[in-house]
């Protein structure tokens, strides 16, 4: 095949779970209330996955849904990757994997990528820089998350923020035709120092869990929810604004904004620092609450189900997380 100049999303899919768990039944086991969660979030329900459900599947789901809605066979595929802070198993082998064989796509390189909530962005980004440097062609960037899994259900502070989910988009080569359409331009940050802010503090090799007794809180969410916000809010901002500035843009020329789906209020205030209104940001965290490296793909298959996304229009996905992290990418549709 002919060296790729550019690289596009072919198609998007998406995967919840079909139990929904709404603020209401929440606040049956947890001291919350649908008030306090919707107007500290915007949060409404979430989905959970079963017990026996583990991110891999999620995730499968995802892709053939994303193989489905595109011109391409699954054994077009010759890459996976896939971002996530839930994998099946600790370290290894890859969640990555695990999705490859039960695509039964045996052969195909498949890798996972860490970067908390921005995982989906980072995902795309090494996915472009190995389709045009010629190692992949179609490749599965896939955003899962089984939060459920790692949430403290008795700290409200945390569980009532989460649910499960998957999304894929499909990113492929494409040659001189199609050079308007793609990914533009990615800017990814991160910086280590905030590591603490938002950590799973046992379980790794710094405090593995052999020969110990743990308790809930050592091996589930732990967040400083007040520095998360503020870090959120400043990326979010810096990152759009830079966005635009590096490409000449205003906002009445940017068609619509995909922010990771964490807070409503992070949005509504990154949107009032840039002076965005609210109207250009898609938000469906009242459906979903945080799912992590999958809320951005799993919006931008909501958008298009809405009809809400078009050939040509200018898309900017942002996001913002754990290590803690952020990016964001100019996309043309
Ligand atoms: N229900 C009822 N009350 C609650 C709940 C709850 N679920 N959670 C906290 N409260 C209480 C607290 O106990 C506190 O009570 P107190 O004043 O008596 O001590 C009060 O509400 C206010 O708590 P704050 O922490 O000040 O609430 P705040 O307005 O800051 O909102 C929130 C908390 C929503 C967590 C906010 O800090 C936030 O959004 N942070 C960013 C979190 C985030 O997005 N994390 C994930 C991003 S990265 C990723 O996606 C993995």
């Amino acid at each position: 095949m002919k060296h790729a100049t550019a690289v596009t999303i072919e198609s998007i899919g998406s995967f919840v779970p079909q139990r929904r768990v709404t603020n209401d039944q929440l606040a049956e086991f947890v001291d919350t209330s649908d008030q306090w969660i919707r107007s500290h979030t915007g949060i409404g329900a979430r989905h959970l996955a079963e017990d026996t459900t583990a991110t891999s599947d999620l995730a499968v789901q995802a892709a053939l849904d994303a193989i489905e809605r595109s011109d391409l066979t699954k054994e077009d595929i010759d890459g996976i990757i896939v971002a996530t802070a839930t994998p099946d198993y600790v370290g290894f082998p890859s969640t990555a994997c695990i999705i490859q064989d039960k695509l039964g796509l045996n052969g195909i390189a498949a890798l996972d990528v860490v970067a908390g909530c921005t995982g989906f962005i980072y995902g795309l980004e090494v996915a472009r820089g190995m389709i045009l440097g010629g190692t992949m062609h179609h490749v599965l960037v896939i955003g899962a998350e089984k939060l459920s899994s790692i949430v403290n259900w008795k700290d409200r502070n945390t569980c009532v923020l989460f649910g499960d989910g998957a999304g894929c988009a499909i990113l492929s080569a494409s040659g001189s035709a199609d050079e308007r359409r793609g990914i533009k331009q990615t800017i990814l940050y991160a910086d280590g120092s905030g590591a603490d802010c938002l950590i799973v503090p046992r379980g790794g090799s710094k405090a593995p869990l052999q020969g110990v007794t743990v308790a809930a809180e050592d091996v589930t969410i732990a967040m400083e929810g007040r520095k998360v916000y503020n870090f959120a809010v400043a990326k979010l901002a810096e990152t759009i604004r830079t966005l635009m500035e590096d490409n000449d843009l205003t906002i009445d020329d940017v068609d619509r904004i995909i922010p990771h789906q964490a807070n409503s209020r992070i949005i509504q205030a990154a949107a009032n620092r840039l002076k965005i209104p609210m109207e250009k940001f898609f938000v469906n965290i009242e459906d979903y609450a945080n799912t992590s490296a999958a809320s951005i793909p799993i919006a931008l298959k909501n958008l298009e189900d809405q009809k809400g996304l078009k050939k040509g229009d200018r898309i900017i996905i942002v996001g913002f997380g754990a290590g803690l992290t952020s990016g964001g990418s100019l996309l043309v549709w």
